[in-house]
């Protein structure tokens, strides 16, 4: 009989205690003002969900276990787009330690060349792991992980641009100081492209425009909204389109020289992009790029509405009309030439239907290669219709024509056709 009521005294005792510590931890969690049920379950339980072995974003992270291997380092077999890179290869070097960093990595020779390929992995690779600190254009950022008020980072410098391909490869692998070591997470082959990245960012020669006097801010504004077509793929404070990042406040995460670099030659900055190179003189260069990095403003959201499909590759062969279509127009004309792309509502003009057959009937072959090749503006319509002649080949150009034809299944007027021209 004894045993059972101590067991139901303890029981209440325990009860008692329990709405005790309960009560106290929402007082004190109530006095502290913030997640209260945290705090008392965690004085209860003496741990609560909130005390995690997980990381914080961007706390410095756990060393993995040593000879872990990165999961990108090709070993894997490729399974539903898990992106790996090349094979681990022999050629790796013995680990080696910070200390031995100065003595061993400036020996080492760049076994990767900086082809199109080496560069866009590098690009991938310096956006997801270096850019949070030291910049997308390596100009050197602060306030989101390194905290606002310490110095910014920046790799364009003379100092880094005299370190061996060897050392930054080393500083990559082994870390140095307050730099963190990314050894276990970037691969051998990738820490060269990485490596080729940067170099060709630090190639950018550079540029540091003076504040704009109003005059000048005026005529840029004026430029690029009624004259350049960047508003028929960016947005710029409250109008343009989404097929690109927002431009806005685009002083806030990117360098002048790369964003003058970036609208001098895409291609060449972004491998594999669609933005056109626009043409335009020095001097309009110069005064858009500072007028870019210099305008205040907050966008509305950086990534672009879809994330652009890449051009196809440029390789021996010309590329299709249809492929060329599909990355270079379809955004705004439509996957089927309807004029209805996901970024025609962003417009002040529809893109012309290239699917009907009426309407095109009417074009001649040479006024579609001149709208292609020098813009809308120079057939009196919309300036959005970007320039395609100093980004496409003549014979591509050629076959996006061939490929109208094919979605509006129409000839030019009979007067313009070859066979039709009057000879002389
Ligand atoms: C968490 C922030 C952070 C990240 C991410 C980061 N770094 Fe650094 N990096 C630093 C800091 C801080 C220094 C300065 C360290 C020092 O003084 O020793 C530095 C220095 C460097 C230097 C030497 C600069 C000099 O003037 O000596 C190089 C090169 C470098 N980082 C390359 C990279 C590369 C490449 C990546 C991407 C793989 C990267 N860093 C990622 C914070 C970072
Ligand atoms: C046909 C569409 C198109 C046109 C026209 C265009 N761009 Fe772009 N632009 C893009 C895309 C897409 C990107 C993103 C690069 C990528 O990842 O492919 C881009 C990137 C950029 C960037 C880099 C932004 C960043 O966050 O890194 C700048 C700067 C830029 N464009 C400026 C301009 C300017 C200035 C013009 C006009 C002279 C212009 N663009 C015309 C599509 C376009
Ligand atoms: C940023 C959106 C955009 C992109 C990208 C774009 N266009 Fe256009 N296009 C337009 C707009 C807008 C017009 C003109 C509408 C107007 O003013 O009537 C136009 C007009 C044209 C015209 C003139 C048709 C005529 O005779 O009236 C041709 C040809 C054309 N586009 C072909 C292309 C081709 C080919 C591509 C891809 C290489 C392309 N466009 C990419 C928006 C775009």
């Amino acid at each position: 009989m004894r045993a059972p009521a101590r067991h139901i005294r303890l029981s209440l005792t325990r009860l008692r205690g329990l709405a005790a510590a309960v009560l106290l931890s929402s007082i004190a969690a109530i006095a502290a003002g913030c997640t209260p049920l945290d705090h008392a379950v965690g004085i209860i339980f003496g741990r609560s969900m909130r005390n995690q072995p997980s990381f914080d974003p961007y706390e410095n992270p756990r060393l993995p276990p040593a000879g872990s291997i990165p999961f990108a380092a090709g070993e894997y077999p490729s399974r539903g787009g898990v992106e790996h890179a090349e094979p681990r290869v022999s050629e790796e070097p013995a680990p080696f330690t910070q200390a031995e960093l100065d003595a061993i990595a400036a020996r080492l020779a760049n076994p990767v060349r900086p082809t199109d390929e080496s560069l866009a992995r590098g690009r991938v690779l310096f956006r997801r792991n270096c850019a949070p600190c030291h910049g997308t254009d390596a100009a050197g950022v602060t306030g989101s992980v390194i905290p606002a008020g310490f110095p910014p980072f920046p790799l364009l410098t003379d100092r880094v641009r005299n370190f061996t391909d060897g050392y930054i490869y080393g500083m990559i692998r082994v870390g140095r100081g307050v730099m963190p070591v990314y050894g276990e997470r970037v691969s051998h082959r990738d820490r060269w492209h990485i490596v080729n990245y940067l170099r060709e960012l630090q190639r950018v020669s550079p540029f540091a425009p003076e504040p704009l006097p109003p005059f000048a801010v005026a005529k840029a504004d004026a430029l690029i909204r009624d004259r350049l077509p960047c508003l028929g793929c960016h947005r710029l404070g409250d109008e343009g389109g989404r097929m690109g990042p927002d431009l806005t406040g685009l002083g806030m995460r990117a360098g002048a020289s790369y964003v003058r670099a970036v609208i001098e030659d895409p291609a060449m900055m972004v491998p594999g992009t669609i933005m056109p190179k626009v043409p335009m003189r020095p001097e309009t260069l110069d005064l858009i790029a500072a007028y870019l990095v210099q305008r205040r403003g907050v966008p509305e959201d950086t990534a672009p509405a879809v994330q652009p499909p890449p051009a196809p590759p440029m390789g021996a062969q010309a590329r299709s009309g249809e492929a060329l279509y599909r990355a270079y127009c379809a955004p705004c004309h439509g996957p089927d030439g309807r004029g209805d792309g996901y970024n025609a509502p962003h417009l002040p003009a529809r893109p012309v239907p290239h699917a009907d057959s009426a309407l095109m009937s009417r074009r001649p072959d040479d006024t579609l290669f001149d709208g292609i090749y020098a813009g809308g503006r120079i057939l009196g319509r919309s300036h959005r219709m970007p320039a395609f002649g100093e980004t496409l080949s003549r014979t591509e150009i050629r076959a996006l024509v061939a490929y109208i034809r094919q979605l509006c299944r129409c000839l030019g007027p009979a007067w313009s056709r070859d066979g039709a021209r009057p000879t002389s």
